[in-house]
């Protein structure tokens, strides 16, 4: 059942103590994708949960959505638009600033790659602040698409990012302390 696929999914997932920085227990989810059983499950999930919501378009958040985003986006018929880092996208872009640990960082999508009444899903590996999930959203609004859901992996639930999107539902197969 659905249990026991998560239960395995979330084992897959390999756990790095300080990395990037001392102090970050980094999910790595490349161990879940060397198990291929695991990793397709992990897509079959959020493919059950979304074939039948009218989604029109996937947008996957630089890097690690690029790898969960389209296959999702293939197998519920929807087009996949990648959201990058700045300077990436070789045509007209519209950004997003928003706030870093320290600083701040940019997300950039195509003019015209989603078009106004669309209806999307963003997708994600991980959800830590939400920084990243919420300047992704707002993309999407700013072009008149209509922001379903988002979709991660997992949730690093202590950070509260969830409560960061608001209204906005947030569904993710491994919620971590
Ligand atoms: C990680 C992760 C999310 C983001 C979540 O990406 O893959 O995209 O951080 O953090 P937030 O909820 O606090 O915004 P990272 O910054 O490592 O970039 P990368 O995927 O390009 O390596």
């Amino acid at each position: 059942d659905d249990l026991e696929r998560i239960a395995k999914i979330s084992a897959t997932i390999r756990v790095i103590p300080d990395f990037p920085k001392p102090g970050i227990m980094f999910q790595d989810i490349t161990t879940l994708l060397l198990d291929p059983v695991a990793f397709k499950d992990t897509i079959d999930l959020f493919v059950e949960r979304y074939k039948h919501m009218n989604i029109s378009v996937v947008a996957g958040v630089e890097a690690r959505g690029f790898i969960f985003g389209p296959p999702i986006a293939l197998a519920i018929g929807a087009k996949f638009v990648p959201i990058r880092k700045p300077k990436k996208l070789p045509g007209e872009v519209i950004s997003e600033e928003y706030s870093l640990e320290y600083g701040t960082d940019k997300m950039e999508m195509h003019v015209g790659a989603v078009q106004p009444g669309d209806r999307a899903l963003v997708v994600d590996d991980l959800i830590a602040t939400g920084g990243t999930l919420c300047a992704a959203m707002k993309l999407l609004e700013r072009v008149e698409a209509h922001v379903v859901e988002c979709a991660c992996v997992i949730e690093l639930a202590e950070l509260k990012g969830r409560d960061r999107l608001g209204e906005k539902p947030l569904f993710v197969l491994v919620s971590s302390t």
